[in-house]
């Protein structure tokens, strides 16, 4: 049986993945760098579609993160590139699977050619229902978060809110991802233990599985085993056991 089949391994809505390990991939069998994030590529197709076929909600995946930028620059080129052929290649797959994109981050710093299919891609697959794929580019949540900042500021000095009109429901609305419910679970591959910058707000109460496999080796059964991982954690969200319903912690 897999995740999601029965209404005791609960499926998580939103599923959000730090991709890493790229490099490393690349390093062990003599190859440029490049080659591991080429292979990366073929990990997120992989894991699109398997999200997709499980009937997953929401799928976020960190492919570039604010402090990317400062890679060498031939990296951080061959990143755009391959973005850019990501973009175009998959838009038919999109269609097909009513799979809609969404970006977050500080798009603005993207090279214009990016930019442009992004936004192409992002109002082509607009009202597709059946899944959102969200990438994180040039996106880091402390940065996200001082620009859900600066628009608060912004309508406090207008004067169309007031301090008590700041709550969490309006300041969520106001980052990259308003409008998504928070993540159930963070996935990060490559044996690192760290959020390194990636939805700091959004993923107070998600549960983390972290898989020492390289990105470039992730695939539909790594992703099965996290999904398996989560269904075996019990959420309380602050609360006791009695009150969430969950088995005693030991
Ligand atoms: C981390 O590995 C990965 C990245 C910085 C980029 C992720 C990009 C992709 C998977 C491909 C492009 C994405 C899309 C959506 C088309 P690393 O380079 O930090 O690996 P290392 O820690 O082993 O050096």
């Amino acid at each position: 049986m897999q995740p999601g089949e029965s209404d005791a391994t609960p499926l998580p809505r939103h599923v959000a993945v730090i991709m890493d390990g790229n490099g490393r991939w690349a390093r062990q069998r003599g190859l440029p760098r490049v080659e591991g994030h080429r292979m990366g590529v073929r990990a997120v197709r992989e894991v699109v579609e398997c999200a997709r076929e499980l009937g997953i909600s929401y799928l976020t995946l960190y492919a570039f993160s604010l402090e990317n930028w400062g890679r060498p620059e031939p990296e951080v080129r061959t990143l755009m590139a391959l973005l850019q052929e990501f973009l175009a290649s998959e838009l038919p797959l999109m269609r097909k699977h009513r799979i809609r994109l969404r970006a977050i981050g500080d798009l603005a710093s993207l090279p214009f050619a990016v930019r442009q299919i992004l936004t192409r891609t992002v109002s082509a697959t607009e009202g597709n229902e059946e899944m959102v794929l969200t990438l994180g580019l040039s996106y880091a949540g402390r940065n996200e978060i001082v620009r859900a900042v600066r628009k608060i500021a912004a309508e406090a000095a207008a004067g169309t809110l007031g301090p008590q009109g700041v709550t969490e429901e309006l300041f969520s609305e106001r980052l990259d991802t308003a409008g998504m419910p928070d993540p159930d679970l963070v996935i990060r591959t490559s044996g690192e233990v760290r959020i390194s910058n990636f939805l700091l707000w959004q993923s107070a109460y998600a549960e983390f599985v972290f898989t020492d496999v390289l990105w470039p080796d992730f695939g539909k059964s790594e992703f099965l085993l996290a999904l398996e991982e989560f269904s075996r954690r019990h959420r309380r969200f602050g609360l006791t056991d009695e009150q969430a319903g969950t088995p005693p912690a030991k």
